[in-house]
């Protein structure tokens, strides 16, 4: 299986949903930076299952057992493991699965492409619960980043039919940005939250799930990180948000949006500031020209798609007796990934942000 990334940080994920323990490898990070553990714990409940009715009632408290890489608080040089032993496992709930693969998640295409041999339990190796791991090297990744002034923070810009306000795309308040990547129902408009509640709440006593999307900003990116073609920093970005399970879109900037207007209204101009920095009056491009950073903030959107999981019963197939068939899925489950997905992407953010710093030689 191919859970390996990155060009200068070398990231590696294992694990299996209902198997012994998830874990990661991160090589490459840079030596001598002391490392906050509470911090990272911090990051990782944010992501952690069982707070609320929102989010699957499997309770893990997602302690990572750091094995290397640190000592005396502060990281080494040499590769960072850590891995999470996993607990409140409750196997028999996806007996049935290996036969009726549920639409919508990877029980029929990971049968095909491992021979029926993959861990089907939770979704194995395809759960969300392997963004624990990338959430841990994320928060890493992120002190080494915060140490550079970079900030990065993500909000739920919208859950099913209700939105949230946008980032400000010019200059985004230190505040926002340290409250929402503390949160775990990070808005930016308070009142967003109960009306988004509603809808998982709806969707959840209905058998049903709902999707949405996350925004996510980092700030205080010099100029100049990235490399044309497929070395770019959308490139780069996309290649590990795209590990994101449930993860169907990615935007920059404005995105598709920008397909409909003129070169007029989509340019970003120019301008030297009064301390002589180069900025732009917009920031339709998201921060990224020729896959390179121009200094502005760098602004991308996630589409996630609803739970796959669902109470309703489906048609599916029998792979046994290769017939169709009826699948009322059980075990325990998000109605929505959302709020759960927004310290992943920040998390992948972080890493990526790295990545690209380091192939600069700027850390
Ligand atoms: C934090 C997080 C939690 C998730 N929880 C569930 C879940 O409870 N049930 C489910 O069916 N899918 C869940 N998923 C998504 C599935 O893992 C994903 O849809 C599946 O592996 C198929 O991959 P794809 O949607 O990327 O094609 C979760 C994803 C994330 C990021």
């Amino acid at each position: 299986m191919s859970s390996n990334w990155g060009n200068q940080l070398k990231l590696s994920i294992f694990g299996e949903s209902h198997g012994n323990g998830i874990g990661v490898v991160l090589d490459g990070l840079p030596a001598g930076i002391p490392i906050d553990q509470e911090e990272i714990l911090a990051q990782m409940a944010r992501r952690a299952p069982g707070r609320d009715l929102s989010s699957t009632p499997r309770k893990e408290e997602d302690l990572p057992e750091i094995l290397s890489g640190v000592r005396n608080g502060t990281l080494t040089g040499a590769p960072l493991a850590a891995v999470i032993r996993n607990r409140n496992v409750r196997s028999g709930d996806y007996g049935n699965l290996s036969v009726l693969p549920r639409p919508g998640h990877a029980d029929y295409t990971g049968y095909i492409r491992y021979q029926g041999a993959n861990d089907i339990r939770g979704g194995g190796h395809f759960s969300g619960r392997l963004t624990a791991p990338l959430v841990f090297a994320g928060a890493v990744c992120r002190q080494v980043l915060e140490r550079r002034g970079i900030k990065i923070a993500a909000h739920i810009a919208r859950i099913a039919s209700v939105t949230d306000d946008s980032f400000p795309a010019l200059d985004i308040p230190g505040d926002l940005m340290a409250r929402l990547s503390r949160s775990s129902f990070a808005v930016i408009r308070a009142r967003a939250e109960d009306d988004m509640r509603a809808e998982i709440e709806r969707a959840r006593l209905d058998c049903d799930s709902v999707g949405g999307v996350v925004e996510c900003a980092v700030t205080g990116v010099p100029a100049g990180a990235g490399s044309p073609m497929f070395g770019g920093v959308e490139n780069v970005f996309s290649s590990i948000l795209f590990g994101i399970p449930a993860v169907k879109a990615v935007e920059f900037g404005d995105g598709f949006a920008c397909c409909g207007r003129r070169g007029s209204e989509n340019n970003d101009s120019f301008y030297y500031n009064e301390s002589r920095q180069v900025k732009t009056r917009t920031n339709h491009c998201g921060g990224i020209l020729g896959g390179i950073t121009n200094g502005m903030p760098i602004l991308f959107r996630v589409g996630i798609k609803p739970t796959a999981s669902i109470g309703k019963e489906q048609d599916t197939i029998d792979l046994s007796r290769q017939e169709n068939a009826k699948l009322v899925v059980k075990g325990r489950h998000d109605p929505c990934i959302v709020p759960r997905a927004v310290p992943v992407v920040e998390a992948a953010a972080a890493a990526a942000t790295l990545d690209l710093l380091l192939e600069r030689g700027s850390l």
